[in-house]
């Protein structure tokens, strides 16, 4: 069988032989451990200086190869380009993209570094998947070091309209990059639409079925949703009732319905929104005071860049401020944990919610609100209250849909999920996991990996 070849910014190192726990961590695991094969990228560590030389270590079929990134490429290439340009910029939000050259020489410098210390350990005859937008132009990079095996590409999180990225220094090449892969794969039909159209404006490109032709490369395009396995989900769900922290939590709760948000501290998640939300609920809906608990994790991420520092600064002003307004002696509305909890117990805790707030101004596709429902009891399912603007929207439509920015209606929807009856939590719970069970990471993995599979053996034949 084929080697497989995955290159992602941050690589997962299982910890005393365990995979880790985590969505896609276990569908690249997964699939490496399926085909054999290597796993490329940054091993989470800062250096002095940087090297091209990858440390390697082995666990079952599977080779991890990672190399350090020195403090200047970890501050420009990773802080700087990825997060304070394409990351805001790919999730609709100009004003907190901060441009700046010395970003963009990183992105492209560690972007050939890893090209160049991946090739050496690649023998031919491989499917090389690359993810993520940290990596944008690392197909051309590896095409330079004379690699010639099929090459695809996932972008997990949005892709811009062309308006917006038109406002990204150097989008051109950006695109161009792109277009030096076999198969670029994305998360909804909107994010492949707006990719065409940007190559379109750009480079009068052509589109043909599934392909792009353009300055004389042709692209395979398709849309490939991040799902999850929802057995493991389902089933480890089921035995976190059986723990004590979720008996302890049930106690705390009483009569009380849980509302509850998990997500890394990120501005794209809607958090300031949804806090408002919470306390239009309290203002306009006053007998949910004392009934209600608010429980919002978010963990720690990317606290070096300032938006990130300074949302969570306004956060805990909120969550003061609603527990200022609001608490009683018996009773603190909101819960507000700035800390990264296990996989395990935050289903335990989506398991034990009423409602699941999963409000992103923006999102790739967003595979909590997919946790949430695979958490839920199949017969007194809770109610899922998900942005439209969430690639899983496109999926989940038995969700309640709230545009994000809109404060009142998702203070309507929670109030909607509070008072909504069994058969109606039971039928939208059965649309959902069944589209879940459809749409599976497997299914998300087998599809990208035939699609990939294809553009070699079609090389091959015209070879
Ligand atoms: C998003 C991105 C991933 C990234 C993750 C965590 O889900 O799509 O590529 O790994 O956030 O962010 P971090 O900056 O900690 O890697």
């Amino acid at each position: 069988m084929t080697r497989l070849v995955v290159i992602s910014n941050r690589v997962s190192i299982p910890e005393s032989g365990k995979p880790q726990a985590g969505g896609l961590a276990v569908a690249i695991t997964g699939a490496l451990n399926e085909y054999g094969g290597l796993w490329f990228g940054w091993g989470g560590k800062v250096s002095q200086s940087s090297t091209s030389r990858p440390t390697t270590v082995q666990h079952d079929n599977i080779t991890y190869a990672t190399l350090p990134l020195s403090k200047e490429d970890y501050d420009d290439y990773y802080l700087g380009f990825s997060n304070e340009v394409v990351w805001p910029v790919f999730h609709f939000n100009l004003g907190a993209m901060d441009f700046r050259l010395n970003y963009a020489k990183a992105y492209q410098r560690v972007n050939e570094r890893f090209a160049s210390s991946l090739s050496t350990l690649l023998e031919g005859g491989e499917l090389i998947w690359v993810h993520d937008y940290h990596l944008l132009p690392l197909g051309k990079a590896l095409r330079g070091q004379g690699v010639s095996d099929p090459i695809g590409f996932f972008l997990h999180i949005p892709f811009p309209s062309y308006d917006l990225l038109r406002a990204l220094p150097g989008y051109r090449e950006l695109l161009d990059d792109l277009l030096h892969y076999n198969l670029l794969g994305f998360q909804t039909d909107n994010d492949l639409h707006a990719f065409r159209q940007a190559v379109i404006e750009t480079f009068d490109a052509v589109v043909f079925g599934d392909t792009i032709e353009c300055n004389g490369k042709q692209v395979r395009t398709g849309v490939y949703p991040v799902g999850i396995d929802v057995d493991e989900l389902a089933g480890e769900a089921e035995r976190s009732c059986a723990n004590e922290q979720a008996r302890q939590l049930k106690q705390d709760l009483g009569e009380r319905d849980l509302i509850i948000g998990a997500d890394r501290l990120d501005y794209s998640k809607g958090l300031v929104q949804r806090f408002n939300a919470f306390e239009a609920l309290l203002t306009h809906f006053k007998h949910r005071r004392q009934r209600t608990m608010f429980m919002q994790i978010a963990s720690p991420s990317r606290s070096a860049i300032p938006e990130y520092d300074e949302l969570r600064r306004q956060l805990e002003e909120m969550a003061g401020h609603i527990n200022g307004t609001y608490a009683d002696l018996d009773w603190v509305p909101v819960h507000y944990l700035n800390k990264t909890y296990p996989r395990e117990a935050l289903i335990g805790l989506f398991r034990s919610a009423r409602v699941g707030l999963v409000t992103p101004l923006r999102d790739g596709m967003n595979l909590v609100c997919k946790e949430f429902v695979a958490a839920q009891d199949p017969d007194d399912p809770g109610v899922l209250v998900l942005s439209e603007l969430a690639g899983a929207a496109h999926e989940l439509s038995g969700a309640l849909l709230v545009n994000p920015y809109d404060v009142h209606a998702i203070a309507s929807a929670i109030e909607q999920a509070l008072n909504m009856p069994l058969d109606e939590r039971r039928e939208r719970y059965q649309q959902m996991i069944g589209m879940l069970r459809r749409n599976s990471l497997f299914e998300w993995r087998r599809r990208f990996m035939e699609h990939l599979s294809q553009q070699q053996a079609d090389a091959q034949s015209s070879a």
